[in-house]
């Protein structure tokens, strides 16, 4: 009886999006965290929005959107903003920026005796910064005198819910497949009984989690050695990406070390950059 009641509940919900609505959300999304949604995506506003639409108990997805856009119920915009961020991540992803931060980058700064701050940027689930802490780490296994005024590795994100996860520490199984390699996980994390793993103490302590829109906020990490600000660009403008990569450069140090992701270019910040090209990849020192 209440699954029929649900059911035909569902079954009366219109899905269809408006071109209209589809104009007033993207100027919502963009206006908001500068998620550029180009022509033609009703589909994924349509199947990231329906689920809200059936917990707030929306007619349609255009009432949805219209609620949004008024900007009338706070908890209803903070959700459509979160299911509409792509929190696809992975352990050591891309292999290089890990290499160059081993072999090239951390060399450098433990010559300079100083406290390092890393800062991971868009951090989504928290793989990047823990694999920053992993690297760290190894490194100074193999350099026990390296980095003694100290490390702290600062993931911040817009989702508050992937910032939860990130902080909690704890993954699925299948989740450390991706990317994590076997002697990573047996030096760093504890299997549950339950079967989930949980990041042990010593990566904990490296690393704090903080929500920043990068749109609307300019960090103030005014001395990080390392920014990562990795598959989050793309999103954006390149009035945006120039607006954030400017902000970055004035979060680094003279000298510090910018990765970006693999598709990802310097915008209107050329020349806020020198861009060095290692064996392993591309990466950016700030002039
Ligand atoms: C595809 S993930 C990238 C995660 C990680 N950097 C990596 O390379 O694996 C993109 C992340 O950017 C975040 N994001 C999107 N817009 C943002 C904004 N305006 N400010 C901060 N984070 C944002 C999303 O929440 C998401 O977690």
């Amino acid at each position: 009886m209440a699954w029929n009641r649900i059911e035909s509940e569902v079954i009366k919900v219109n899905k269809e999006v408006s071109d209209k609505s589809y104009q007033s959300f993207s100027t919502f999304l963009y206006k908001e965290c500068g998620i550029v949604l180009g022509g033609a995506k009703q589909y994924l506003v349509r199947s990231r929005l329906l689920p809200l639409v059936h917990e707030f108990g929306f007619e349609s997805v255009d009432s949805a959107i219209a609620t949004i856009t008024a900007r009338t119920n706070l908890k209803l915009c903070k959700a459509a903003i979160e299911v509409m961020t792509t929190n696809e991540t992975l352990w050591f992803r891309d292999k290089y920026p890990y290499e160059i931060l081993k072999n090239t980058v951390l060399p450098n700064f433990s010559k300079l005796n100083k406290r390092l701050t890393v800062w991971s940027a868009a951090c989504s689930t928290g793989q990047e910064p823990y694999s920053i802490a992993m690297t760290v780490l190894e490194y100074q296994r193999q350099n026990p005198s390296a980095f003694s005024a100290g490390v702290s590795i600062i993931g911040t994100d817009l989702s508050l819910k992937v910032l939860e996860q990130s902080q909690s520490g704890i993954y699925e199984e299948i989740a450390l497949k991706r990317g994590l390699p076997d002697d990573m996980r047996q030096r760093y994390f504890h299997q549950h009984e339950n079967g989930t793993y949980i990041v042990n103490d010593q990566l904990k302590r490296l690393v704090s989690f903080k929500q920043l829109n990068l749109v609307t906020q300019k960090s103030s990490y005014q001395k990080a050695g390392i920014v990562f600000c990795r598959n989050v660009l793309i999103y954006f403008d390149n009035e945006e990406k120039t607006n954030i990569l400017q902000n970055i450069s004035a979060c680094l140090q003279k000298g510090g070390t910018l990765f970006l992701g693999a598709s990802e270019s310097l915008a209107g910040a050329q020349d806020q950059f020198d861009m060095i090209k290692s064996s392993s990849g591309l990466y950016y020192s700030k002039r």
